[in-house]
């Protein structure tokens, strides 16, 4: 049984396709058609909805792809789509900004533009100090190709600075939503119907599918129906699962969601590691990472876009084993550890021996992502300051441990890596005494560069060392040529991204130029 709120109404289903996504949902069975399809597959930001939940009593809102999101997953949450912004007659502050703006031609994005600039609406109390890479953030996501951003930018802005925009009727309403959330939750939790709630109102019979979209509550009950259903795909924000439905056209019958096991839900740390649940989200990820350094917090924020940020999962991301994954690079080169756990018991590995062959893992039928452990590595900025006894940014190269992260892809934002690189060192002046890698679009899986780090590991950095990377990379690496570049592209790429990290790590005032470019 599925139970959430579209918009202010109870909506309780029985029968829905566990494959069915959020977007047909809403056009095909709810009649809600403001919501566009434009790629399907997460790309273009025409689909954007809201989605309100509730943390600690309040209710919190996060944008969403719907063409990527599985219905299923919606229970307890109140879905807010664009036909029910306005107020009666009266426009929301964010539409009414785009009208009064010009912020749309032909029309077919904006219902996606205006979801995200409420959903920044509703998330920006102060008027943040750098405007322009907070709207960016927000409507990276977001593709328009007729009226030009520089109307959408100056609605965007008008909305930061507008007073009280997000006090709306959705905060009137709040104190309500939250108490029919959490009484949907409650019932969920008891199994108890609730027959005081109004009929599922506008809805339109559509076909269905006595499939089963199921969402255990505990690890115990997940690892139970994981050995019951070995075939049934495993997904908590369904954003990668739903492209297997909407560009492959494949069909799941069965579909087990972690969403709601709350002991996967977690990012924690202590003084050696960072501990990260399955569940655990890439926006969650990059606010508690930070400690980590600007590199990696840089990358989170290139991962896809704020709606796919909102909805994907670190075990997801780890456990569709895509070569071309971003975070997979970076725990490879911080040495962390996988947990998988199965009704038998845990085991552990390394996270590079995880990754078999192309889209293949360690993982056994039975078994799911449990956690992923990362050795907490030192703050790069603070490294340097430490082992300087002068404290000069232009010197401060003595026995440092510093993490870099380098992503190259075709756009900044909302794009796949090209090539992906995480390089963690220890350099000690001009020696590199600890060196770990990890590379993405190399290869079929993800991957350290043995050679390389064999070449490297405790030598002077210097032109031979620089000039021997490319050979020892072609050694490492026999990557494919695609779409998205050559093997020659490729291998060029790495061999100057190894370039890149001695002359940053070497040089804080290169560090600093160049850096703002990343
Ligand atoms: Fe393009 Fe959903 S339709 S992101
Ligand atoms: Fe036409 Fe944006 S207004 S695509």
């Amino acid at each position: 049984m599925l139970r959430f709120l579209l918009n202010d109404l109870h909506i309780t289903e029985h029968n829905l396709a566990a494959d069915l996504t959020v977007l047909d949902y809403l056009r095909d069975r709810a009649n809600l058609r403001g919501t566009k399809e434009g790629c399907a597959s997460g790309d273009c930001g025409a689909c954007t909805a809201v989605v309100g939940y509730v943390v600690d009593g309040r209710m919190q809102y996060k944008s969403i792809n719907t063409c990527i999101t599985l219905i299923g997953s919606l229970h307890g949450q109140q879905l807010i789509t664009v036909e029910h912004l306005q107020n009666g007659q009266e426009l929301h502050p964010v539409q009414a900004a785009m009208v009064n703006y010009h912020g749309s031609q032909c029309g077919f994005c904006t219902p996606g533009f205006v979801m995200s600039l409420f959903a920044m609406a509703k998330n920006s109390t102060d008027i943040p100090s750098d405007a322009r890479a907070h709207i960016e953030r927000y409507l990276g996501g977001n593709l328009c190709r007729c009226t030009g951003y520089r109307p959408i930018f100056d609605a965007a802005m008008h909305i930061l600075q507008t007073p009280d925009v997000a006090k709306d009727k959705f905060q009137q309403r709040a104190d309500a939503t939250v108490k029919a959330l959490e009484s949907i939750s409650s019932q969920a939790e008891t199994g108890e119907p609730d027959d005081s709630e109004p009929e599922a109102g506008p809805l339109r019979n559509g076909p269905t599918r006595s499939d089963t979209f199921l969402r255990p509550r505990s690890i115990d009950e997940l690892s139970d129906m994981r050995s019951r259903y070995p075939d049934a795909p495993i997904a908590a924000g369904t954003t990668d699962l739903s492209l297997e439905i909407t560009q492959r056209l494949r069909e799941f019958d069965r579909i087990i969601s972690i969403q709601k096991v709350a002991d996967l839900d977690y990012l924690t740390s202590d003084e050696n590691n960072y501990y990260i649940g399955p569940c655990c989200t890439i926006a969650t990820l990059a606010r508690g990472l930070t400690p980590l350094g600007n590199d990696v917090v840089n990358m989170l924020h290139r991962f896809g876009a704020t709606q796919v940020r909102n909805q994907a999962t670190v075990g997801g991301s780890i456990g569709n084993a895509s070569p071309i994954g971003d975070l997979a690079p970076v725990f490879i080169s911080m040495d962390a550890t996988i947990v998988l756990q199965s009704i038998e018991g845990q085991r552990r590995m390394p996270l590079e021996a995880y990754f078999v062959d192309y889209r293949q893992t360690q993982l056994a039928a039975n078994e799911f992502i449990r956690e992923i452990i990362v050795p907490r590595q030192p703050k790069s900025e603070d490294i340097g300051t430490h082992n300087n006894p002068q404290n000069n940014p232009h010197n401060n190269t003595h026995n440092r441990h510093q993490l870099k992260v380098y992503k190259v892809s075709k756009r900044i934002d909302d794009d796949i890596s090209t090539v992906c690189a995480a390089f963690y060192l220890r350099r000690n002046g001009d020696r590199i005494e600890e060196f770990r890698t990890g590379f993405g679009g190399m290869a079929a899986i993800p991957k350290r560069a043995s050679a390389l780090e064999q070449l490297v590991h405790n030598q002077v950095v210097d032109d031979k060392l620089i000039a021997g990377a490319g050979a020892a990379l072609a050694t490492d690496f026999q990557p494919l040529s695609d779409a998205r570049a050559s093997a020659d592209y490729r291998l060029q790429v790495a061999t100057n991204l190894f370039r890149r990290l001695c002359i940053e790590t070497g040089q804080e005032a290169v560090v600093s130029r160049v850096g703002d470019h990343v």
